[in-house]
């Protein structure tokens, strides 16, 4: 593994995230508009005594997509069943998920944009009229039945709304995209991870840690357990500034947060491509990684932030990533 940060792991989760995970909307910071919403559809749904319409979520790994998805079925008192887009191999597989569910159950379908296509037809008369028609017996004596299902709410996530098919878009009444967060609701994150993990930080420390999380609470909730871990060692019984600093460096964390494939990225691009225009594939194979790690995480990042710009030929850098490479000294 090249970087533990920002590593392919990114998509999965630990117990450690599971520990730190909000459950209900109050302790979820941040996204205020997301929240507020969701939180009308669930009364209202509630008032009626009707299932909650399905919810789509997208936006970048760790904003929190997996979090809300639980908080949603949580606030709903409802169970909730999981699995994910590339688990579902056949049409069997999402029959039998279907037909697990009780009346008023939330299905959560992670990276819901790898179902493969053939299957997702299915998902449609599931969201739409709650009945699935599936196809039994051998060839030539099949025939098609149909199974009616509980009313339910599925709450798909993904990284790419964009892969997602218009069809089975357009079944989820609510769409919410996750934005990346502040510095301030950051901080509080932190500061709430401090708490739950019951180990103190300074408030100056903390501010300095959400400046270097690429505005993601996935990644400061990992940096703060690697600062504790330097706080630890060194005997401190709470994290200051210092040893923030210390750490972040011994981490390979710049000071806007960027760490050593966001940095190997722009290298590259400025270096082997005079800046661009230059396509993610050749991007990938000139550092090694994969199209969907970039694509995914390192580059909406580096976008937001104006390290790098997509046109239609290809990425290029930006004079902000030209300033920073020549001031770290790589060029
Ligand atoms: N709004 C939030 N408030 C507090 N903690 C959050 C919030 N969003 C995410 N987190 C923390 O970040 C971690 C990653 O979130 P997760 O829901 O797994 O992201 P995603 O599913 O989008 O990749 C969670 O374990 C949680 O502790
Ligand atoms: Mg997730």
């Amino acid at each position: 593994m090249k970087n533990e940060i920002l590593s392919s792991d990114e998509l999965s989760t630990d117990n450690f995230e599971i520990s730190l995970r909000p459950k209900y909307i109050k302790e979820y910071i941040g996204q205020r508009e997301v929240k507020e919403n969701i939180k009308v559809f669930i009364e209202a749904a509630k008032i009626r005594g009707e299932v909650l319409d399905h919810v789509l979520l997208y936006g970048p790994p760790g904003l929190g997509k997996t979090t809300l998805a639980y908080i949603i079925a949580n606030e709903l008192g409802s169970d909730i069943k999981t699995t994910t887009g590339p688990s579902i191999e056949k049409t069997g597989d999402l029959a039998a998920v279907l037909s697990s569910l009780e009346p008023g159950d939330v299905l959560f379908i992670d990276e819901i944009h790898r179902i493969p296509r053939f299957i997702e037809e299915i998902l449609y008369s599931a969201m739409e009229d709650f009945c699935i028609d599936i196809v039994v017996g051998a060839e030539g004596s099949s025939r098609s039945i149909k199974i009616e299902l509980p009313p339910f709410t599925l709450v798909g996530a993904t990284t790419r709304a964009g892969d997602l098919s218009a069809p089975l878009r357009d079944r989820f009444g609510i769409v919410s995209k996750l934005n990346y967060y502040t510095e301030a609701e950051l901080t509080e994150i932190i500061m709430r991870t401090s708490r739950v993990l019951n180990m103190d930080i300074e408030e100056k420390a903390a501010k300095e840690l959400a400046k270097r999380s690429r505005k993601t609470p996935r990644i400061a909730n990992r940096l703060f357990k690697r600062v504790r871990d330097f706080s630890q060692v060194e005997g401190k019984v709470i994290i200051d500034k210092e040893i923030t600093k210390k750490s972040l460096e011994r981490l390979k964390v710049d000071k806007y947060g960027l760490d050593q494939i966001d940095i190997e990225y722009l290298e590259s691009l400025i270096k082997k491509f005079n800046g661009g225009p230059v396509g993610v594939e050749t991007i990938a194979s000139s550092i090694g990684e994969e199209v969907s790690t970039l694509e995914d995480i390192v580059e909406p990042y580096l976008m937001q932030e104006g390290f790098i710009k997509r046109t239609q030929r290809g990425r290029v850098v930006t004079d902000k990533a030209y300033e920073h490479i020549k001031d770290d000294g790589l060029i």
